[in-house]
């Protein structure tokens, strides 16, 4: 087992964001979060990554809890993160950006790693000198992606990283995080766009209201009524 979430609970003053869910990642998984908007799923990415501190419940990486750790303790770890947004340093180039992922692991390595990202995501190699703020949102994605991959994480989380993006885009990314996968890397993979999702999923879970509603295969999922039932307000 990568990653064990129990009993997770998380609320913002009043509100209660995550009421005791339970999710899992086993080594070589894909597993998709899905569900409506304000369902808990970035709440769930943010406690998994030290962004947010639950009022209950526990999380452990490799058998290990890493409760109260902070992000860059849980990056060292081997968890990294592409955050919704991207939060790239638009400022910066395609080279510094990757760097900046290499910055908090194996900084003497930077060039080796960035040479094996390149290789995954060849469409930064001929961007790598300009500035993160001129490429397209879908390259900006790409080098989310590619900024974390400098970390060489175990668990990859993504929160929403279709979002915005062109349809040729969407599959763009779909496809990287099958790659990522393959070569190793399991992924918690928080997404609006659902079917998709649970299409390349080895299984999910469908959060509404900070509780899991439904959870199965992929495949399962897609044929479940409940998922449709998951986004229909009542
Ligand atoms: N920083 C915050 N402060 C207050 N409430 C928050 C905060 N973050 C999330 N929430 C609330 O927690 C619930 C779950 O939010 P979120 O995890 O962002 O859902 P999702 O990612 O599924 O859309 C929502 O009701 C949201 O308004
Ligand atoms: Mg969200």
């Amino acid at each position: 087992m990568l990653l064990e979430a129990r009993n997770l609970t998380v609320s913002f003053g009043a509100v209660r964001a995550l009421d005791g869910i339970d999710f899992t990642v086993e080594a070589g998984e894909i597993v998709a979060l899905v569900g409506p908007n304000g369902a808990g799923k970035s709440t769930a990415l943010k406690a998994v990554f030290g962004l947010v501190e639950p009022d209950g419940g526990e999380v452990t990486f490799n058998g290990e809890t890493i409760n109260g750790l902070r992000p860059d303790e849980r990056v060292t770890k081997g968890i990294a993160l592409v955050p919704e947004g991207r939060q790239l340093f638009p400022s910066m180039t395609v080279t510094e950006n990757l760097e900046m992922g290499a910055f908090t692991c194996d900084w003497q390595n930077r060039n080796r790693d960035m040479e094996q990202v390149l290789e995954l995501l060849p469409a930064l190699r001929e961007r790598r000198k300009l500035k993160a703020g001129v490429l397209s949102t879908g390259e900006q994605q790409l080098l989310a992606f590619g900024r974390a991959l400098m970390q060489k994480p175990k668990l990859l989380l993504a929160d929403e990283p279709t979002l915005g993006l062109s349809p040729s885009y969407m599959d763009i990314i779909f496809d990287t995080i099958l790659e990522i996968n393959r070569q190793g890397t399991g992924i918690l993979l928080v997404e609006q766009n659902a079917t998709q999702a649970l299409e390349i999923a080895h299984r999910g879970y469908v959060l509404r209201l900070g509780s899991v509603f439904a959870k199965g295969t992929g495949m399962d999922l897609l044929e479940n009524e409940a998922l449709k039932r998951a986004f229909i307000d009542d």
